[in-house]
């Protein structure tokens, strides 16, 4: 078999067959096949796109690629939830404990935070003493004993993904359906998922801006995920505004913990709901959404998903005193209001730029080294279709730093006050499964 070959069998609109697939993904990763032909290769699939079998042939072949997690040491069907990034989305927290406490194993493999989205692990962390460094049998254990364990990425984990994602990266070829929903879905089955919700984000903090695009994307996973044997559902969920109020590590965790004593904000718990509602399905512990979603509301009614979310954290060295006394994560020195100039309704917050100003206050990575102010963010007191008046405050940044002008500048100039009412976005846009 011959690269030249296959670049050209694409380019000209072919159909690659499984075998194909696999040579090029063997020899890029071991690096007999160079990058100036693996970019030709990328633009082909850019252009000519994948059907079905090819999706499902790369996205395995990825997947094999590195370390394949086992955990069938773990009984039940584990089921991963998957993000495609957003703003001040807290999900995971809520999750991970919730579904474990009606009995759904949850044994997650986090990333640290990035840019303007923010990562489980970095979050976590900031409850004192919580640490993700666990032996592969530990998390197992852990998951075995109370069905709930979170550890950070580690090993070799699908690099032939890694190395493709990078080259992508510089040669104008990300914005591929197949290739982006290959590349997710690689990763979900490298990390031992037997079945996988997905959280497809829209609007202008999310990966996809385009509805549209959002739905294919989904769409195309959901289809890989059912034609390799994980059962997956997808969610397409609004992110043109912060989910939540809470936007940064430690008031995230304030946040979650708020949500699994029922008093968190209305968007993210109905999050919460539909997407614990579609793993406790796929994991077989209720028979449809409907009950699944009563099991979960009863949970978190009787208290025993913030009971599990305790016993959770102090299973990983965590202080769980800090659920019931939050004072006790890091705080940031200073809060400041930011007030309305006018009075009206809230018509926009614009979700990345939100993000990026809690990142000026030192809540995300900038680069893959820098390190980060857990204590710092912005809290909204309002969302998109509330009214407003001049003087009210909008929300509240916490900072470190006593300067926040440029903070307050960016803030102001991404929401947008308006007099004429409007119906605020659905939140949940559509259930794909
Ligand atoms: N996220 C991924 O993991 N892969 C892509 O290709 C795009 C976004
Ligand atoms: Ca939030």
């Amino acid at each position: 078999m011959r690269m030249y070959d296959i670049i050209a069998k694409k380019r000209d609109g072919g159909e690659l067959s499984q075998e194909e697939i696999q040579f090029f993904i063997d020899g890029y990763t071991s690096g007999e096949i160079p990058d100036y032909q693996a970019s030709a290769f990328a633009m082909a699939l850019y252009f000519q796109g994948m059907n079905k079998e090819e999706r499902a042939a790369i996205t395995m072949a990825m997947a094999q690629s590195g370390d394949m997690i086992d955990l069938s040491e773990i009984e039940g069907t584990k089921v991963d939830k998957h993000s495609t990034g957003g703003v001040g989305d807290t999900t995971t927290l809520i999750l991970a404990p919730l579904v474990a406490s009606v009995g759904v194993p949850v044994a997650k493999m986090s990333g640290r935070g990035l840019g303007h989205t923010g990562g489980t692990i970095d979050k976590l962390e900031s409850v004192p003493g919580f640490h993700v460094e666990l032996t592969k049998e530990e998390f197992i254990q852990n998951v075995n004993e109370r069905k709930v364990s979170v550890i950070g990425q580690s090993g070799n984990l699908t690099p032939a993904d890694k190395k493709l994602y990078a080259l992508r990266d510089v040669t104008a070829t990300v914005n591929s359906i197949p290739l982006i929903a290959s590349s997710i879905m690689s990763k979900k089955i490298a990390a031992g998922a037997d079945a996988i919700v997905l959280d497809v984000k829209t609007g202008a903090g999310a990966f996809m801006k385009e509805e549209s695009e959002s739905i294919d994307l989904a769409k195309a996973m959901v289809e890989i995920g059912n034609s390799v044997g994980r059962k997956t559902m997808a969610v397409i969920s609004d992110m043109s505004q912060p989910l939540g109020n809470a936007i940064g590590n430690a008031l995230e965790v304030k946040e979650a913990i708020e949500t699994l004593k029922g008093t968190g904000p209305e968007d993210l718990t109905k999050l919460s709901l539909t997407l614990g509602s579609q793993m406790v399905v796929l994991a077989g512990h209720a028979e449809n959404l409907t009950d699944a979603w009563s099991l979960l509301e009863k949970s978190i009614e009787n208290g025993d998903a913030l009971k599990k979310f305790k016993e959770f954290l102090a299973s990983q060295g965590g202080d769980a005193s800090v659920v019931d006394e939050p004072t006790l994560l890091p705080q940031a020195k200073y809060q400041f209001e930011v007030l309305a100039d006018t009075s009206g309704y809230i018509h926009e917050m614009v979700a990345d730029e939100i993000g990026h100003a809690a990142s000026m206050l030192g809540a995300g990575r900038l680069t893959k080294d820098s390190e980060i102010d857990l204590s710092v963010g912005v809290v909204l007191q309002k969302k998109v279709g509330d009214t407003i008046e001049k003087g009210e405050p909008l929300l509240t940044v916490h900072s470190n730093q006593e300067d926040i002008k440029e903070v307050e500048k960016k803030l102001k100039e991404n929401i947008k006050i308006s007099p004429d009412p409007l119906i605020p976005p659905d939140l949940i846009r559509q259930i794909i499964t």
